[in-house]
């Protein structure tokens, strides 16, 4: 496998040598560090809307931290629609937190401290994207 230069897209390279899917670890994640989360989802029908939702986004982090050619767009977009539908911007933000936190632990030694920088660095910009006022 060609191994990315950009180091977020690395981080998910090296992930799927180890996991197939990221979806349950990452919402296992999300409930344990904030179980208010798991009341947001419906129960019918939510396996489909939870699996698309971290594919979307994790599309947009891969643009957000290479060509932004226009997925990371949605990010802004999406942080406006969660609030109108009861998701608070701390909470929508945390989500990508937890994201970097199950690649952490999935890379575990592969995780480097320019790999981490770069989670560092891309958290902050989040942030500051989905909550311009506080910053
Ligand atoms: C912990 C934070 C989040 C929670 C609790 C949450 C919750 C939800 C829920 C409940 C839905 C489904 C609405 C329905 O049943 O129709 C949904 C849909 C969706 N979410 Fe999230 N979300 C979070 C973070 C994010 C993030 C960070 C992104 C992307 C940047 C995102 C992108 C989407 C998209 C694209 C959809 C489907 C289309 C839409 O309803 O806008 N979500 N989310």
């Amino acid at each position: 496998m060609m191994s990315s230069a950009n180091p977020i897209e690395r981080s998910f390279e090296l992930a799927t040598t180890h996991c197939d899917d990221l979806t349950p670890l990452v919402y296992r994640r999300l409930f344990e560090a904030h179980p208010e989360a798991a009341a947001m989802f419906r129960t019918e029908g939510s396996e489909f809307v939870k699996g698309s939702m971290l594919a979307l986004t994790i599309e947009a982090i891969l643009d957000f931290a290479g060509e932004r050619r226009g997925n990371f767009r949605m990010i802004e977009c999406e942080v406006a629609s969660h609030e109108a539908y009861g998701t608070p911007r701390d909470l929508f933000v945390a989500f990508f937190a937890v994201i970097a936190g199950t690649l952490q632990e999935i890379l575990d030694e592969e995780w480097t401290v320019e790999i981490d920088a770069a989670w560092q660095k891309l958290l902050r910009d989040i942030e500051r994207i989905a909550t311009p006022d506080a910053s």
